[in-house]
């Protein structure tokens, strides 16, 4: 199940945007699982850093370089032989695509056009996943939860760079990569907004409050009545790694998308997100926690949500956790880091073990 039946001791495995956010938390896991890991990422966005504060770089091949340095990328590949891919880098942060929308595109979108062409001098079996996310759908801001067949799209640039990205995913899953006969077999994997400790990105909600309230100040929020598809990292993470296992024995999902979104439940604003996070993080002072910007500084969608039926029939796969857990869990980690910042390492293992306890008991990934 979770520790996927040994799927991953051995495996080598190749993560671009391992020291970011979500590249940490994989990167651990993997390395729990027993796997080889060669990271591949343009720098350590953060300061601090989970990949850091984890000492992570010292039990892997660790990169530095572009992704849109195809042929720097390819030799990195080619001496590496993964023969599993997860493709994560890219400038995720919605505030930083208005500062610079060209860069936001060039990097999700040829940087994602990149990887693809990497791909295609891949002569060994390789199951690859390409993530996206949720924001790749034309939102039209409907109550049902967005499934994989409806229309790409973006209104704003960040949106846009993913909806594109995933059209060049299906161009050359189509044009290069068809039928999954051939060695390369990839899927694009679309998750919504995750939370979880270690996250240190500017302007993400999660680690603006921490950032604030661990000085005693208060958060300014942008929209605390939008609705996301909030999930623990390690849930989209459990999608990926469940996808990439099932591509290598099942060709026919190659050139597919799937959702990987939270358990099916009541769309949370977020404002509860952060009443729920101060509490578990222990604010002493809920009144003195955020307040409302008079004026959001960037336009962004009001609801959001996933359907997640596909991953579940075809896949087995369902979100382990609910809302109130995924808070708990992200709170206590950073409320733990507070208190003892070296024992980040050991935060990530015990999350990660309790998450696959979860999954067990609940009997979720098959
Ligand atoms: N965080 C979320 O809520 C969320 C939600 C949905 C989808 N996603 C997607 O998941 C992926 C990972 O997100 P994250 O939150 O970990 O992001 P992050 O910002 O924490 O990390 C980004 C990573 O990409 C690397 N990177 C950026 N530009 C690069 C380049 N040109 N070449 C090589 N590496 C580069 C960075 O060095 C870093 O390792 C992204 O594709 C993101 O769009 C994230």
């Amino acid at each position: 199940m979770t520790s996927f039946a040994g799927e991953y001791a051995g495996r080598r495995v190749f993560v671009t945007g391992h020291t970011g956010f979500k590249g940490a938390w994989l990167t651990a896991w993997l390395l729990r699982l027993g796997a080889e890991v060669c990271g591949y990422s343009i720098d350590i966005p953060t300061s601090p850093s989970l990949f850091e504060q984890c000492g992570l770089e010292a039990n892997i091949g660790h990169h530095v370089g572009d992704i849109r340095d195809t042929d720097h990328m390819s030799r990195v590949i080619a001496a590496f032989r993964p023969e599993v891919v997860i493709h994560m880098a890219a400038q995720a942060v919605v505030s930083a695509s208005y500062t610079d929308p060209l860069d936001t595109i060039s990097v999700n979108v040829l940087g994602t056009a990149s990887v693809l062409q990497a791909l295609r001098s891949v002569t060994w079996p390789c199951a690859a996943v390409i993530v996206a996310s949720d924001k790749c759908y034309e939102n039209v801001e409907q109550i049902w939860g967005y499934r994989e067949i409806d229309a790409l799209g973006g209104k704003d640039v960040y949106s846009a760079s993913k909806g594109a990205a995933e059209i060049v995913f299906g161009s050359f899953a189509r044009s290069f990569f068809a039928s999954g006969d051939g060695p390369v077999r990839l899927a694009s994997a679309r998750a919504g907004n995750v939370i979880g400790g270690g996250d240190w990105a500017k302007d993400r909600i999660v680690a603006d409050c921490i950032r604030a309230w661990s000085q005693g100040e208060m958060v300014n929020l942008r929209r605390p009545h939008s609705v996301r598809p909030w999930q623990h990292v390690l849930e989209p993470l459990s999608g990926y790694l469940t996808l990439a296992a099932a591509l290598r024995t099942r060709p026919q999902l190659s050139g597919q998308s799937f959702n990987f979104g939270p358990a099916p439940d009541r769309p949370r604003p977020v404002m509860e997100l952060l009443t729920d996070l101060a509490k578990a993080y222990g604010h002493p002072r809920l009144d003195q926690a955020f307040r409302q910007l008079p004026e959001p500084p960037f336009p962004e969608a009001g609801l959001l949500t996933l359907n997640c039926e596909k991953a579940r029939i075809e896949l087995g796969w369902a979100a382990a956790l609910n809302f109130a857990e995924t808070v708990q869990m992200t709170g206590d980690w950073y409320r733990k880091e507070t208190a003892t910042p070296a024992a980040a390492l050991q935060l990530v293992n015990d999350q990660i073990q309790a998450y696959e306890d979860m999954h067990n008991a609940r009997e979720i990934i098959q």
